[in-house]
């Protein structure tokens, strides 16, 4: 589809009406979603202040290729908000928030164990573990699919990274993201609970941060075993105790507890992906006919294997397409390391540039029927169309997620498993919308209540 990159004039960037002092934090925080979509009405290329800070807000696939890409050493690290640091005592110095020489270190040493032999393993603990959980699935009422889902893929990747461990100690594990989720709730209703300090011991904090350091026992001890034992049971865990830089150095404890916490918390969106997609699908019969026929074609009834993935294209559409409409890493921000140049216009260091993927996502200059749930748009010779960047769900560059290929083999394992079992109706009359929720995450919201009724 054509596009054209509106023009700007050099240093005279356009800038919506903000109020004194504050510019427009309270715009943004009032209304996420609907403020970047009012911004792009401005141009392609926004200014910003949010308090003091000038924020470019950049919405073309040329100038995001710029900044994830052609000028990509200059953003290599993430902005990070007061929202954000509440995930401290979680994330630690993981990738997700690690900077510079120890970011690239950290990446290199991880990356490969989402290489696609071990994606395979993971794919099979995923089926294998969703068609325990069926039949715990009584038909007939109805239920929060987000819960059921939720707990499943929790399970999930506790056994991807701790192995049998983390079946056994799962409740541990579930407990602090459920402390996490509650307190950022409380949060996002009473936002000046932000301006406490993070150990303020408010209830649900005291709780939230008591869990932490549980699963902080739990994890240092199962390295610990691990590394006495040396057993090799294909887990995240033991391969990440295998790992050497190029100097031959392993990673430390506190290395692999913090990359474990991150995959298992990058991991919680899978379940809100399920959730949109069969909101999505419920809509849409056309669709589930597709996918139905898809199912009986490849699969006849038999569970789903990496092996059948290449052939499950439509299931594939389906995820690209749900993630197009309801990006669940709505937004992404990046800090200028280095001053350079966007389009003739300067950026110096430490200023902040970000990319609302529910703005370009749903823009009609790269999106023919834009706000349509269409997954054939995502067929070979449709595709071209789409420019590159204009769909952007795990970021780009050199800090594009790491847990993509995980989340579309798991979310299209997982959407066969369980759809060839149940149909997933929503409950008549409701109103779902998307929500930023926690860690950026935009999740439908109340959460969809649906009645499953089996095939
Ligand atoms: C629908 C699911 C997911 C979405 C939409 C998503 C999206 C994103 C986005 C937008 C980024 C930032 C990329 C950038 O700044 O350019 C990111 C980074 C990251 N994601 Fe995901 N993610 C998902 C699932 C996962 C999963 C399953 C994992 C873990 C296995 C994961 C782990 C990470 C990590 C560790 C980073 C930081 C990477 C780095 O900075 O080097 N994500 N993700």
């Amino acid at each position: 589809m054509a596009s054209t990159l509106q023009p700007v004039i050099k240093n005279t960037l356009p800038e919506p009406k903000g109020y004194p002092l504050i510019g427009h934090a309270l715009d943004y925080r009032l209304h996420p979603l609907s403020f970047y979509a009012h911004c792009a009405e401005y141009g392609d290329f926004v200014r910003l202040r949010f308090g003091p800070h000038p924020v470019y807000f950049l919405n073309h696939p040329d100038l995001i290729k710029s900044v994830f890409l052609t000028h990509g050493a200059c953003f290599m690290d993430r902005a990070k908000g007061r929202e954000s640091r509440f995930f401290d005592p979680l994330f630690g110095h993981g990738l997700a928030v690690s900077e510079g020489d120890f970011w690239r270190r950290m990446r290199r040493l991880v990356q490969p164990v989402f290489q696609r032999q071990h994606l395979a393993k993971y794919g099979q603990i995923a089926v294998e573990m969703a068609q325990a959980e069926l039949k715990t699935w009584s038909m007939g009422q109805w239920l929060s699919i987000r819960d059921r889902t939720t707990r499943l893929t929790r399970q999930i990747v506790a056994k991807i990274c701790f192995g049998e461990a983390g079946v056994t100690h799962f409740q541990t594990i579930e407990a602090v993201l459920n402390a996490a989720m509650v307190e950022y709730d409380n949060r996002d209703r009473n936002w000046l609970l932000y301006l406490l300090p993070e150990h303020f011991p408010t209830p649900s904090n005291r709780h939230y941060h008591q869990a932490a350091k549980d699963l902080d026992t739990l994890l240092y001890d199962l390295i610990a075993t691990q590394r006495r034992t040396g057993a090799d049971d294909g887990s995240m865990l033991t391969q990440l105790l295998q790992v050497r830089d190029e100097t031959g150095t392993g990673m430390s404890d506190q290395e692999i507890r913090d990359e474990l916490v991150n995959v298992v918390i990058g991991h919680d969106t899978l379940s809100d992906v399920l959730g949109w997609a069969w909101w999505l699908i419920a809509q849409h019969p056309d669709v589930e006919a597709k996918l139905m026929a898809e199912w009986q074609t490849v699969l006849n009834g038999r569970s789903p294997t990496m092996a059948d993935l290449p052939h499950l294209t439509y299931t594939e559409w389906v995820i690209t397409e749900t993630l197009r409409l309801y990006p669940l890493a709505w937004v992404t921000g990046r800090v200028a390391t280095q001053d350079c140049e966007i389009d003739g216009h300067p950026i110096h260091v430490g200023e902040n540039v970000v990319m609302c993927q529910w703005v370009t996502h749903h823009d009609s200059r790269f999106f023919e029927q834009p706000q349509d749930f269409k997954p054939h748009r995502w067929a070979p010779e449709s595709v071209k169309q789409i420019p590159q960047y204009a769909y952007y769900p795990f970021g780009g560059g050199p800090r594009i997620c790491i847990g993509r290929g995980l989340t579309m083999m798991e979310t299209v394992l997982l959407l066969a498993t369980i759809g060839q079992r149940f149909r997933i109706h929503p409950l008549p009359n409701q109103t779902v919308i998307p929500y930023p929720g926690p860690s950026f995450s935009l999740r439908p919201k109340p959460s969809l209540q649906v009645e499953l009724i089996p095939r």
